[in-house]
């Protein structure tokens, strides 16, 4: 008989349990060494399509692929234990029809192990997010500033800051809960339309420049290890100086190399004692 000893990943309901009890914590993460660090702090890890702009240095995310996220996604699931994992859809590839999202979420589910699908949308989207929920795929909504949005925004732009735009992301955020969403992301706006919107709803929201009040946060993870470049957005807090001990490493080696103190006999292989 065999014994199974190992500790079960957070699931995507315990997620929803934790509304009222605890603060969800979560982070981005694209590779397997960074999953690895993180899993088990946290509670949830988002492969998110911010990786077009922090991994691939793209200027928005609207082009990363299916292909590439479900790729990411799978270095992260094999790298973690503990956390909740989900992957951001990718621009394209569940606007134009529920039966598209459902067969590109399914796709990059069964690529990547992932535990669910984050997608960026309003009320519009709602009809997708039930179709995806009826169907197996627990879907984590995001509304508010969507960075896939960027050209019909007209730029990384706060929202929420007028009564009318607020009015209409609180309903975005009710249409996704009312649709079967497990949680909404609250993204770059007001700080007392995020503190409504935790109120009046019954799912977690999880604020990235949203507001204290929500029932978790989410960052990416190089903007709090100080690995983003000079500029740190304002809604995040930079909590290590990662980058500093990464350059001053590299500096030792190219020094050590030039040196000729590395490598060293003990690094090579067939060395008579
Ligand atoms: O892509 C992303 O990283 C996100 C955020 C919510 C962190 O969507």
């Amino acid at each position: 008989m065999s014994v199974h000893t190992q500790a079960k990943r957070i699931s995507v309901p315990q997620l929803m349990g934790y509304k009222g009890q605890r603060k969800i914590a979560a982070l981005t993460a694209y590779s397997a060494p960074f999953a690895r660090l993180l899993d088990d702090a946290l509670d949830m890890i988002l492969i998110g399509d911010s990786t077009a702009m922090v991994g691939y240095a793209l200027p928005d995310t609207l082009s990363i692929t299916v292909e590439q996220m479900a790729a990411h996604a799978g270095a992260v699931v094999r790298s973690t234990s503990h956390a909740c994992i989900i992957v951001d859809m990718p621009f394209g590839s569940y606007q134009e029809s529920p039966q598209q999202a459902f067969s590109n979420a399914a796709g990059m589910l069964a690529a990547s192990g992932a535990d669910g699908i984050k997608m960026e949308g309003g009320v519009a989207l709602a009809d997708t997010t039930r179709f995806l929920v009826e169907r197996g795929i627990p879907v984590l909504a995001h509304v508010g500033l969507m960075p896939q949005y960027v050209n019909t925004m007209g730029g990384f732009k706060a929202q929420g800051m007028n009564d009318e735009s607020a009015e209409r992301i609180l309903r975005d955020a009710k249409a996704h809960e009312e649709a079967g969403a497990f949680a909404v992301v609250l993204e770059g706006i007001a700080e007392p339309l995020g503190r409504r919107i935790t109120e009046a709803l019954a799912i977690p929201t999880i604020g990235i420049g949203a507001s204290p009040a929500c029932d978790g946060q989410i960052l990416v993870t190089e903007d709090i290890l100080g690995l983003s470049g000079a500029r740190i957005p304002k809604f995040a807090k930079q909590f290590a100086d990662v980058g500093s001990v990464i350059r001053t490493a590299v500096e030792q080696y190219a020094q050590d190399v030039r040196d000729e103190q590395f490598p060293q006999l003990e690094h090579c292989f067939g060395v008579k004692k």
